[in-house]
């Protein structure tokens, strides 16, 4: 639990923080946020993460409410006021309180929301384990490329992963493709040993901890493309793991009960693992 959040101007205690009811994030999903993996006091892919939020505002036209440096400052803030040093930032923007009504109003003073939270991500059983992951339709809207808080679909779909003792819930579109994971972007390897992970569209979140694993293996040479692909393939794969700055990369063990590879944590993954580590500890 986060003990000291900012909001709006001020630092609180958690119990003190509050959001007026008629805040546009609560009544609408008219928000978007970040989530930002802290490892040794340093925040990984903090740009990435701020470019992201800055795009996510401009596709909703919403204010930036900070000026990016400002932003920064308040972010290491709350990492400090809380003594955090490995766990993970959220920030939210909303588009600001406004009288409830569908048409958006101009010119409203966004809110703004920073809470951090301590987890020793790196040491989560189910990273080193692995967890099995179940198929469900896609339900999102069309724009999940902005990183907004509308999440229903996808708390959804975790939820029915969690009910079935799985870890994760890969969503498929309407042509059998995997589109990503309810909180995560889905990566497989095939029986030839080719990295696939979903190019960036309208379809999926660009995933930063998706994009840096991309660049590292394509450092390392590993037979890498942004293609989609199936569920029958995805059945097929050697390996499966999925990618977010909370779960990293988690191994997939089985998806609707089927076995992946050898049904262990196969040895693409571990290396993509220790790369991802190797490459947060360095900052
Ligand atoms: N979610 N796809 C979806 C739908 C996500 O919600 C997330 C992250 C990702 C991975 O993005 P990134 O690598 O930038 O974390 C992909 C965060 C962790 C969350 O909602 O808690």
């Amino acid at each position: 639990m986060p003990k000291c959040v900012y909001v709006n101007g001020q630092f609180l205690h958690r119990r003190n923080a509050t959001v007026d009811i008629e805040d546009r994030g609560f009544n609408f999903g008219d928000a978007v946020y970040e989530v930002i993996f802290l490892n040794n006091g340093c925040l990984v892919d903090e740009i990435e993460h701020l470019d992201r939020l800055e795009y996510s505002l401009s596709e909703l036209d919403i204010a930036l409410p900070k000026s990016r440096r400002v932003l920064s400052l308040l972010i290491r803030e709350v990492v400090r006021l809380n003594r955090i040093t490995i766990g993970f930032i959220y920030l939210q923007v909303s588009r600001g309180v406004a009288p409830r009504d569908h048409l958006i109003p101009a010119n409203i003073t966004p809110t703004l929301v920073i809470m951090a939270r301590s987890s020793n991500l790196i040491a989560k059983p189910t990273i080193r384990d692995g967890v099995s992951v179940i198929t469900v339709p896609d339900l999102r809207w069309r724009r999940r490329d902005i990183k907004t808080t509308q999440l229903i679909a996808n708390c959804l779909a975790k939820t029915d992963a969690v009910k079935a003792g799985a870890g994760e819930a890969w969503m498929v579109d309407e042509s059998g493709s995997i589109t990503e994971g309810s909180s995560s972007n889905a990566w497989i390897v095939t029986a030839n040993r080719e990295l696939l992970t979903r190019p960036p569209s309208n379809e999926i979140l660009n995933g930063i901890t998706r994009r840096t694993i991309i660049a590292l293996a394509k450092e390392e040479r590993l037979e890498l493309h942004e293609r989609g692909f199936t569920t029958d393939e995805a059945l097929k794969a050697s390996e499966a793991f999925f990618t977010s700055a909370t779960s990293l990369a988690t191994p997939v063990l089985s998806i609707d009960g089927k076995k992946i590879g050898n049904g262990r944590v196969g040895p693409i993954t571990k290396k993509i693992q220790a790369m991802y580590i190797k490459f947060a500890n360095s900052p």
